[in-house]
C-alpha cells in the first residue's frame, strides 16, 4: 500500500477569516487545515506536534479504525491528549471505505478554533467517477469571534439559561465577508483590529466541466441549506456511501455531515452566489451581528471577476416556503443493502436537564451526563479488563457479533447531529414523538447508510448497524456546546478483542504527562 506522510504541527496564531482579527488553532497556519487525500488501501500516516498550551487529540471522522480503535483520536476515549511540546504519530489504513471525510481535533471545544480539515480517499470501485471532471472541497462553519473556552463557559453557566451561545458569522473554505461596525452589538464583542470588505471565497467554473462539490459541515452548531444560483446539484454520496442520484435544488446539512454533489458548469459565463443559509430555527436568540446567509463566488472563466454576483435564490423561487429540499428519503443507496434483522435492540434516551443547585442545563443520554476522563481513557481500562466505568461515563457493552438496532428518543425541542464513529448505520425509522414498538413505522429495504444522523427535534430515530468492530465508538451530538454538556455514549464492542489489542506504549505514556 501506498504510505500518505503528513507532518503537522499545531499552534495558536492570530488571523483574520472574516476579516476581524482572533487566535485560531491552527495546524501548519492553515485555516482550514491541510486535505489528506488517500486511495482506499493506502496507510495514513499523521505525525501530530502540539505546540498549544493544553493537550489536544485528532479524529479522523468516519474513518472506521478496523483493529486500530485506538488510532480514532477521541480524548479520553480511545487515548489520553497529546501533552504540550510532545508528538504523536497516527497511522491507519483505509481497507474498505471512499468518499468525503474530515478531520478535526477531539478534546474539549478546539476544533471550533480552527483545528478542522478535510479528508478525501478515492476508489476505483466508486459508483460515480465518470460522471465528474473535477473535485471542489466546499468546507462550511459557523464561526465565532470569541475563543471558544469562553464560549463554553458562557454556556455552561446559569448566564445562558441553556442557549447555545449564537453565531457571530459563517465562513466557506475558512472565509467570509464581514461588517466589522456590527462587532461591538456582539454577545462578546471583541474591539479587536477588523477590515470590512474581507474576500469571500471564489470558485472558478470551466464552461462544460463536471465538478463534484464535496461538501463538508465543519461547524460547531449550525446546520445549513447550501445552494448555488442557476445550478442543480446532484446527489452523488452521503458520508462516504454513494447513492443513486439525485437532483435538487438545495441541500440541508448538519454538523458533521458530508455530501457530494455533481454540478455542470452549464451557465452563461458569469459569477453566481454559493449560498449557505444558517437554519436560524434553532437558534433561540437572534445576535444582530449574524448575517445568517453565508456566501462565496462560482466564477466562469472569461466572466468579469467581481465580488459580487446579481444571481438571484433560485432554491426560494423554487420551492416557496419550504425549509428542506433533499431529504432523507429521497436518498438511496447506489449499492442495494437492506438493513439486516436486528438481534439485540438498545434504546437511548436524550435530554438535557436543568441542574437545580447550579443553574445550568447538561446534556444526558439515559441519566448519565458524560465528562471526559482525563488521566486515561475508557478504551485503555477495557483493553485491562476493567468492566465497570466511572459513573460518567455511559458505556454500552456489545458481546456479539450481530446486528444492533439503536432506538433514540429526543426529548429535546432541538434537532441534534449524532455522529458514531468507527461505522457507518442504516437509518430504518424516524418520526415525531417517541418509538413505539410495532407501531413506529420502519423502512429496511436499501435504507440510507452514513455516519451522522440528525434526530428531529421531539422525535425517535430507529438505526441499526453491524457491530463486527472491536474498540470504545463514542455515538455523540455532534454540536460542540452539547458535547461538552455530556451529550455522549460509547459503544464498547466485542470486550474479548478489545482486551487482545496491542496498544501502543507511547500512546498509553501520554496519560502520565
Ligand atoms: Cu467528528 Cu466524535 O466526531
Amino acid at each position: 500500500p501506498t504510505i500518505r506522510n503528513y507532518d503537522w504541527t499545531i499552534s495558536q496564531k492570530t488571523i483574520a477569516p472574516d476579516g476581524l482579527e482572533r487566535p485560531m488553532l491552527l495546524v501548519n497556519g492553515m485555516f482550514p487545515g491541510p486535505l489528506i487525500e488517500a486511495n482506499t488501501g493506502d496507510r495514513i500516516v499523521v505525525k501530530v506536534t502540539n505546540n498549544l498550551v493544553n493537550g489536544t487529540a485528532i479524529h479522523w471522522h468516519g474513518m472506521f479504525q478496523n483493529g486500530t480503535n485506538w488510532m480514532d483520536g477521541s480524548g479520553g476515549v480511545t487515548q489520553c491528549l497529546i501533552p504540550p511540546g510532545q508528538s504523536f504519530t497516527y497511522n491507519f489504513t483505509v481497507p474498505n471505505q471512499w468518499g468525503t471525510y474530515w478531520w478535526h481535533a477531539h478534546a474539549a471545544s478546539q476544533y471550533v478554533d480552527g483545528i478542522i480539515g478535510p479528508l478525501v480517499i478515492h476508489s476505483p470501485d466508486e459508483a460515480h467517477l465518470s460522471h465528474y471532471d473535477e473535485d471542489v472541497i466546499v468546507m462550511l462553519s459557523d464561526y465565532y469571534h470569541t475563543p471558544s473556552p469562553t464560549l463554553v463557559s458562557w454556556y455552561l453557566s446559569p448566564a445562558s439559561d441553556g442557549s447555545e451561545p449564537i453565531p457571530d458569522n459563517g465562513l466557506i473554505n475558512g472565509l467570509n465577508y464581514f461588517n466589522c461596525t456590527l462587532d461591538s452589538q456582539a454577545l462578546f464583542p471583541t474591539h479587536a483590529p477588523c477590515r470590512s470588505n474581507a474576500p469571500r471565497s471564489v470558485f472558478d467554473f470551466q464552461p462544460g466541466l463536471r465538478y463534484r462539490i464535496r461538501l463538508i459541515n465543519a461547524g460547531s452548531f449550525a446546520d445549513f441549506q447550501f445552494s448555488i444560483d442557476n445550478h442543480t446539484l446532484s446527489v452523488i454520496e452521503a458520508d462516504g456511501v454513494d447513492m443513486q442520484p439525485v437532483d435538487v435544488h438545495r441541500i440541508p446539512i448538519h454538523v458533521g455531515q458530508r455530501y457530494s454533489a455533481i454540478v455542470q458548469a452549464n451557465q452563461e459565463a458569469d459569477n453566481y452566489w454559493i449560498r449557505a443559509q444558517m437554519n436560524l430555527n434553532c437558534f433561540n436568540e437572534v445576535n444582530p451581528a449574524l448575517d445568517a446567509s453565508v456566501k462565496a463566488l462560482v466564477h466562469y472563466t472569461g466572466a468579469p471577476v467581481s465580488q459580487v454576483a446579481n444571481s438571484f435564490d433560485w432554491a426560494e423561487k423554487a420551492w416557496p416556503g419550504r425549509c428542506l429540499d433533499l431529504d432523507a428519503s429521497m436518498l438511496k443507496p447506489f449499492v442495494v443493502r437492506d438493513a439486516p434483522p436486528a438481534d439485540v435492540q438498545v434504546i437511548l434516551d436524550m435530554s438535557f436537564q436543568k441542574i437545580t443547585k447550579k443553574r445550568v442545563s447538561l446534556g444526558y443520554v439515559n441519566e448519565t451526563a458524560w465528562v471526559p476522563l482525563k488521566k486515561t481513557a475508557t478504551l485503555f481500562q477495557a483493553n485491562k479488563g476493567k468492566t465497570n466505568f466511572a459513573t460518567t461515563q455511559l458505556i454500552v457493552t456489545l458481546n456479539q457479533t450481530q446486528t444492533v438496532e439503536l432506538v433514540v428518543n429526543n426529548y429535546d425541542e432541538g434537532s441534534h447531529p449524532f455522529h458514531l464513529h468507527g461505522h457507518q448505520v442504516y437509518v430504518v425509522g424516524e418520526g415525531r414523538g417517541r418509538y413505539i414498538p410495532g407501531e413506529s413505522p420502519l423502512n429496511t429495504v436499501n435504507p440510507l447508510r452514513r455516519d451522522t444522523i440528525t434526530l428531529q427535534t421531539f422525535g425517535y430515530t430507529v438505526l441499526r448497524f453491524v457491530n463486527d468492530n472491536p474498540g470504545m465508538w463514542p455515538f455523540h451530538c455532534h454540536i460542540n456546546p452539547h458535547l461538552n454538556a455530556g451529550l455522549m455514549v460509547q459503544f464498547f464492542s466485542l470486550p474479548s478483542a478489545v482486551r487482545a489489542f496491542k496498544i501502543p506504549a507511547e500512546l498509553k505514556k501520554m496519560c502520565n504527562a
